[in-house]
């Protein structure tokens, strides 16, 4: 039996986004950062963003690697393929709230398959189309780049949406995870975690860096040393 997915608790995660990974070695990637505990498997389509990326598969193959994987479902039907990462061993499965309107049904049926349950906002899209769901939610996911490609800038204008997500969450007393993707690295890390981001994924950041794991750390404590400051 799967050890619980660790909950909020105030300490900020790095989590490693296997699409800047050596896609010929995925799992020897991803057992070299397996410490962070916790890692993002970027899941394209093909149709809601111009790429193609990993099928359940590859989610099985990385399984007893040591890191909770969370599966960033960047796909137009995620009623179909949020069950079947889920099956497949995701640890919370992340579906965006552009590509399902009413996601109620699909993040309780995902809840009952016994995985975390997440929303993915793109850049255009506010906060406010997940307010209303936040006591059905494990996770929300702030991208701080157009999703589809690893290697982009981390955009700034982001922070508003992402303080006003944490506020939101502190609020509701609820445990969600505020998770931010895109352009992570040294200098970005402190920004997002200084708005209220608590899960931090990282491709290039991490896996770009001659040592990974240096990296990682390097990030995370000045990414808590910000999240700790915050106003
Ligand atoms: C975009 C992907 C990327 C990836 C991280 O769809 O979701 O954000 O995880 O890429 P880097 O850290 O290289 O920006």
């Amino acid at each position: 039996m799967k050890a619980r997915r660790p909950l909020p608790d105030g300490q900020v995660r790095v989590v490693p986004s296997l699409l800047a990974a050596d896609p010929g070695a995925l799992r020897a990637s991803l057992s070299r950062v397996a410490s962070a505990g916790w890692c993002s498997l970027d899941v394209m389509d093909g149709r809601f963003v111009p790429n193609l990326s990993y099928g359940p598969d590859v989610l099985r193959a990385l399984d007893g690697c040591g890191a909770r994987i969370d599966a960033h479902l960047m796909v137009e039907d995620p009623e179909t393929y949020g069950p079947v990462f889920a099956k497949a061993g995701a640890d919370w499965v992340v579906f965006h709230a552009e590509t399902c309107p009413k996601p109620v049904p699909l993040l309780r049926r995902l809840r009952r398959m016994g995985v975390g349950a997440g929303l993915a906002l793109k850049p255009r899209t506010p906060a406010s189309a997940v307010l209303p769901w936040l006591d059905e939610l494990d996770l929300v996911l702030v991208m701080t780049v157009e999703p589809g490609f690893g290697g982009q800038s981390f955009m700034e204008r982001m922070l508003p949406k992402i303080r006003a997500l944490r506020s939101a969450i502190d609020r509701s007393g609820r445990k969600v995870w505020l998770q931010t993707d895109g352009g992570i690295g040294p200098k970005t890390a402190p920004l997002a975690a200084g708005a209220g981001s608590d899960s931090l994924v990282s491709g290039t950041g991490v896996f770009g860096a001659a040592d990974p794991l240096a990296a990682l750390r390097t990030m995370r404590r000045a990414a808590q040393e910000a999240f700790n400051r915050r106003g």
